[in-house]
């Protein structure tokens, strides 16, 4: 199998011969064209091939989630709508960290008796979670994901994405500093508490493959490395074990507490909940266009990997709420846990795994309705500048 970049290394001392770098690169790219084409794998194109001058226009036809081999520095003609109108809405729903009003929760969190040290547990461990898991999340994107999907709505989508993964961690560091927190204490949760730590443990395996520079999709058995790795982090990651904890401070700011902080996973939800499902359109339109990588056998361990990410989320929801506040407790949160699980098996066409669990939260589901969010737009603090207003000085 071709290895881009030892293709790439070992042409050096030729390459030194030539007078420019335009040749240098031109030497190097068909000598890896060459390679490629006597390997027996089709791996995706990256968007930085060489300029094929005169070739056949892009038609819609040509366009595949992976492997794909066709220019994918043209957005259009495009072919996966739904990845554009998720990015057209994404946009839609911009926001900023610092558009939030922070002052009703500075006041509590300074107060000696507004917060019982249970409710300052949940707020602190949460914090704790989501401050490192949406920067592991955003470089499992860039340097991972990202290379491997080889359509631009898609990838234009994934920028997008990238980008709300940053204003995530802003918008934690932003509570962080408000609340004039311990920002050592906050941070180093993930490898201080077991409790932090398992989640993003348990996630890291699944960004191996994505990540290692020598790894090309194209076999059926690298293709479902991918699969595998996108389900870890669309399906389990962001859409199971970001829950407890949201779930836990968006309950606080219903019972009028921590309000600004509860509005900023508010946010941060809906966000996450469009993520998922882009990461959920992607997974099955890669069965569709690759219907022989889901056997059985891969079902199974896929539904196996569901299974023990709702019994460490189970747990996390445990740990961090020992003794139930807030009229929640560990057995609801099995049950939402649950709920939830069903409803992600179900999206990516598997079995559900838990009969006749309900939803012990259904304002959760209200939350994340768009349209019955009336203040969504109106209780901004701030406007953006916009073209006609930036000042360039
Ligand atoms: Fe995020
Ligand atoms: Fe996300």
């Amino acid at each position: 199998m071709l290895n881009w970049d030892d293709a790439l290394v070992g042409l050096g001392p030729r390459a030194a011969d030539k007078s420019t770098k335009a040749a240098t690169r031109e030497a190097e790219f068909s000598q890896t064209k060459s390679e490629n084409a006597r390997s027996d794998i089709s791996t995706g194109a990256t968007g930085l091939e060489a300029i094929e001058m005169g070739a056949r226009r892009i038609q819609v036809d040509d366009k595949r989630i992976i492997n794909c081999r066709a220019d994918l520095n043209q957005l259009v003609p495009f072919k996966y709508q739904w990845a554009w109108q998720k990015y057209l809405d994404a946009c839609a729903n911009h926001w900023m960290p610092q558009e939030i009003n922070m002052n009703a929760d500075i006041a509590l969190w300074k107060s000696q008796n507004g917060l019982t040290e249970d409710e300052r547990t949940v707020i602190k461990r949460n914090l704790g979670f989501f401050t490192t898991a949406d920067s592991l999340v955003a470089n499992n994107l860039v340097l991972a994901v990202y290379r491997h999907i080889t359509n631009p709505e898609c990838r234009q989508y994934l920028l997008r994405q990238a980008f709300e993964e940053a204003l995530h961690t802003h918008a934690y560091q932003y509570v962080v500093e408000s609340l004039a927190m311990d920002e050592g204490e906050v941070f180093n949760m993930y490898r201080e508490v077991p409790a932090v730590a398992r989640k993003a443990e348990w996630a890291l395996p699944f960004t191996q493959h994505l990540g290692d520079p020598h790894f090309r999709t194209g076999t059926p058995q690298n293709d479902q490395k991918l699969l595998r790795e996108l389900i870890a982090f669309y399906v389990v990651f962001e859409g199971i074990f970001f829950y407890v904890g949201f779930t836990q401070v968006l309950s606080m700011g219903r019972r009028n507490k921590m309000t600004g902080t509860a509005e900023q996973f508010q946010y941060i939800l809906r966000d996450e909940s469009m993520h998922m499902n882009f990461g959920i359109d992607v997974i099955n339109q890669i069965k569709i266009e690759n219907p022989d990588l889901w056997t059985d056998d891969f079902k199974r361990e896929i539904i196996a990997m569901i299974r023990e990410a709702v019994d460490i989320e189970i747990q996390y929801a445990c740990d961090t709420m020992p003794r139930g506040i807030l009229g929640l407790n560990a057995g609801m949160f099995r049950e939402y846990l649950q709920f939830i699980a069903n409803r992600r098996c179900i999206q990516i066409g598997l079995p559900e795994q838990y009969p006749s669990v309900g939803n012990p939260f259904p304002w959760m589901s209200e939350i994340l309705d768009l349209k019955k969010e009336k203040n969504f737009f109106e209780t901004r603090v701030t406007e953006y500048q916009t073209g006609g207003t930036l000042n360039w000085d």
